[in-house]
């Protein structure tokens, strides 16, 4: 065992390629993807030169996560006025290609305002495609500066919450630079920890079924040289009872204004598990991702994937048959039931940390605070 974490932390390799990125060759301007559904084993990158093929880059998961999907959606609004096409037409089949994660239609609509401000003002869609890119680009350092003040207040509160330090903390899914503009959210915050030199072990959750956390959560933690152990996700019932376990750290796809919480499926399991074995149980995200029109979590979309990514071992679509092309762990034909998230009450959330600060117990009006501090920022 111990040779296994000697090789996690001597893989300390810089960070690889970020997750997107805007470029303009002669040809016109294209968003870059680092295809996340190759990841680990392959690193490379998909180009969209349209909105079209970045929707399919959302819908497979090539592009994922919500902070970087409210990214992406942004740059796309811009990709779609600098190339010429139909703004509206892009900014609506953007916005609606996953429907969980508030940051996606956030982003797109920031983009598509800032261009119809500067249509209205020039008259012209061409001179108004750069204020699209503007708002796009804005919004990915805004989501920078975001994941180093969540780091800062996440790592506080660990400190102030696990005064004796070495902190083992189990996290699911994956928050770190894969879906943000800058080190992530949850994941950010175990990454600061080590750098602090306070992080014993992060327990990494496989993510069933399309394993985000064994494929790219083990990745960034591999490359960041953090102490990880990878386990199955109905394996942390007896980590808890085994007393591993110091805090549950995890990111959000949308937090209701009465603080229920929408993430990966497994989520909520892992905070009843938490309360039981009275370990605090912490979301990181950004205020990006607190939707004051969604007023409680009966009230959040939940996004149902295809059956094929349970019945069958993770592999992309085969287009056109319905079927994954992956390898069949189930008999042919089995209906499976595929939630990609779900929803945690406030209740059970000890913290809701924001680049804001933190916020505990997590309330409705502490949220609204939160968010009136964050539109006076
Ligand atoms: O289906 P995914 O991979 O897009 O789901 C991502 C998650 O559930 C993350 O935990 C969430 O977006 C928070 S990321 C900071």
């Amino acid at each position: 065992m111990a040779d296994q974490y000697a090789q996690a932390r001597e893989d300390n390799r810089p960070p690889g390629i970020p997750a997107l990125r805007w470029e303009e060759p002669p040809e016109g301007p294209v968003l870059v993807l680092l295809d996340q559904t190759r990841l680990p084993a392959q690193e490379v990158e998909l180009v969209c030169t349209d909105a079209p093929a970045l929707v399919e880059a959302i819908r497979s998961l090539a592009v994922r996560g919500a902070p970087l999907l409210g990214i992406a959606g942004a740059y796309g609004v811009a990709l779609a006025a600098a190339r010429g096409f139909d703004v509206d037409d892009a900014a609506d089949a953007l916005a609606g290609a996953r429907p969980t994660a508030v940051n996606l239609s956030v982003g797109v609509h920031r983009a598509r305002s800032a261009y119809h401000t500067a249509l209205a003002e020039t008259g012209d869609p061409l001179l108004a495609a750069p204020a699209a890119l503007a708002a796009a680009r804005q919004l990915h350092r805004e989501d920078a500066r975001a994941s180093a003040r969540m780091a800062e207040h996440g790592l506080a509160l660990l400190d102030e919450l696990l005064p004796a330090g070495g902190h083992r903390i189990l996290t699911h899914c994956n928050t770190g630079a894969l879906v943000s503009g800058g080190e992530g959210t949850a994941f950010a915050v175990a990454l600061a920890a080590h750098r602090a030199g306070r992080l014993r072990r992060l327990w990494v959750d496989e993510t069933r079924p399309l394993l985000q956390g064994a494929r790219l959560t083990a990745y960034e933690a591999a490359r960041n040289g953090l102490a990880y152990t990878l386990l199955a996700d109905n394996a942390a019932g007896s980590l808890f009872a085994a007393g591993e376990v110091d805090a549950v750290l995890i990111g959000a796809d949308r937090i209701a204004a009465d603080g229920s919480v929408a993430n990966k499926v497994g989520s909520y399991p892992l905070a009843v598990l938490a309360r039981y074995h009275h370990v605090p149980f912490i979301v990181v995200a950004p205020v990006t991702t607190v939707d004051e029109r969604t007023p409680d979590g009966a009230s959040i979309e939940v996004e149902q994937r295809p059956g094929h990514e349970v019945t069958e071992l993770a592999a992309p679509q085969v287009p056109g048959t319905g079927a994954g092309g992956g390898i069949p762990v189930a008999p042919l034909g089995t209906q499976a039931y595929n939630p990609a998230f779900d929803v945690t009450p406030p209740e059970l959330v000890t913290a809701i940390v924001t680049e804001q600060g933190a916020l505990s117990p997590v309330t409705a009006e502490g949220l609204a605070e939160l968010c009136a501090r964050s539109r006076r920022a």
